[in-house]
């Protein structure tokens, strides 16, 4: 008897709550709060407005509810967040200083909204960011400056917006970046100087945009990329140096599916890593004498018009020497059309350069 009036008791407490939430320091309406408040959860649940969480909040889930913008201070009483996922919320204006306050926040994803302003000043006071997702998102442009509280900021997630170009000061402060993810943009262009500030960058992937030329003087800014993608841009041409800045580490390059028809003599200088090279569905007729094959370990070149003669030939005895003989059908000359680069007679009488012959004996 007794042990049941104290369960009323207990059920009676509880239905108080709800009449007091909405206040910081209570886990708010609609959500669920785990660990003190420390992860406040509220995913899908039919929010309107960000709901207000205390500074004991290291986690704030928001998504897919219908917030509409983050307007200015809108987490001020959060001095703690860590994290803050507000991907799928239909976010469409991030205002000036939406974050204001957040000066532990390392973790922010705004993807899959509809964004497509972000007022200058929006992330003052982010300077321990370190991962910034704003892919699938509306974006055209983005003001100077706009990550220069971001001193820590590590990956940089941008693919599928819509900019339009790349200017100089775009990246300011954001000294530590390593990845940054443009894919699936409207580039036309990286505008000489706008890479200046991202110098240290290891990943960059820029395929799926419009770029018609390689843009070499901004690229050439950078020193330590290791994967670079480029497929899907109209670009007919690779010019000399193009990876030079950063050959020595450059081990992953993707040039598949953009109508390349050729590369300068000296496109590839410098590169001596490369491990992964992708140049499917081009235009290609053979490669430049500067690509080393030595290092290569995946190397795809399908769907090109390969000419089948001697200056393919340091490609056929990679072929003959490596492992991997991806599919290459040769185009040209009429007698080999159709026969495969690793099983064409074409290279039969080809000579091996002098230095190589040497280097191979040894
Ligand atoms: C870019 O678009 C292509 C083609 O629609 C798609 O296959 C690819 O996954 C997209 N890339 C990213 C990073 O979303
Ligand atoms: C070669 O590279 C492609 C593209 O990055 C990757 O999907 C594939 O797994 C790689 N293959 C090998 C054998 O490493």
């Amino acid at each position: 008897m007794r042990c049941v009036s104290w369960l009323l008791l207990g059920t009676s407490l509880l239905v108080l709550g709800p009449a007091v939430r909405g206040v910081p320091g209570q886990c708010p309406d609609l959500c669920h709060c785990r660990g003190e408040l420390q992860h406040v959860i509220c995913f899908d649940v039919g929010l309107k407005k960000i709901p207000r969480v205390s500074e004991a909040t290291l986690l704030l889930n928001l998504q897919r509810n219908n917030l509409g913008s983050i307007p200015t201070g809108a987490f001020s009483e959060s001095k703690g967040l860590i994290s803050l996922h507000m991907q799928h919320c239909h976010l469409r204006k991030i205002s000036s200083q939406a974050f204001k306050g957040l000066t532990k926040l390392a973790y922010l994803y705004l993807s899959n909204n509809e964004i497509a302003s972000i007022k200058p000043g929006a992330f003052e006071d982010l300077t321990a960011l370190t991962y910034l997702y704003l892919d699938g998102n509306h974006i055209t442009e983005l003001a100077k400056g706009l990550f220069s509280p971001m001193s820590n900021l590590f990956i940089l997630q941008l693919n599928n917006n819509r900019l339009r170009e790349l200017r100089p000061g775009t990246f300011t402060g954001a000294k530590d970046l390593r990845w940054l993810h443009m894919a699936n943009n409207s580039l036309n262009t990286l505008q000489p100087g706008s890479l200046d500030d991202v110098e240290n960058l290891a990943i960059l992937h820029l395929d799926g945009n419009r770029m018609s030329t390689y843009p070499i003087a901004a690229m050439s800014k950078l020193r330590v990329v290791e994967e670079l993608t480029l497929g899907r841009n109209p670009m007919r041409t690779i010019p000399d140096v193009a990876f030079q800045s950063f050959g020595r580490y450059m081990e992953r390059l993707h040039l598949d599916n953009m109508g390349l028809e050729r590369f300068s003599d000296g496109a590839f200088t410098g590169v001596t890593a490369i491990k992964s090279l992708h140049l499917d569905n081009n235009r290609l007729k053979t490669l430049p004498k500067s690509l080393v094959y030595g290092t290569l370990t995946n190397l795809t070149l399908s769907h090109n018009p390969w000419t089948c003669n001697c200056q393919l030939s340091p490609l056929r005895r990679w072929m003959d020497s490596s492992r991997v003989r991806p599919d290459a059908l040769c185009a040209s000359p009429a007698q080999q059309r159709g026969s495969q680069v690793r099983d064409s007679t074409a290279f039969s009488s080809c000579k091996v350069k002098q230095k190589e012959a040497k280097t191979g004996q040894r």
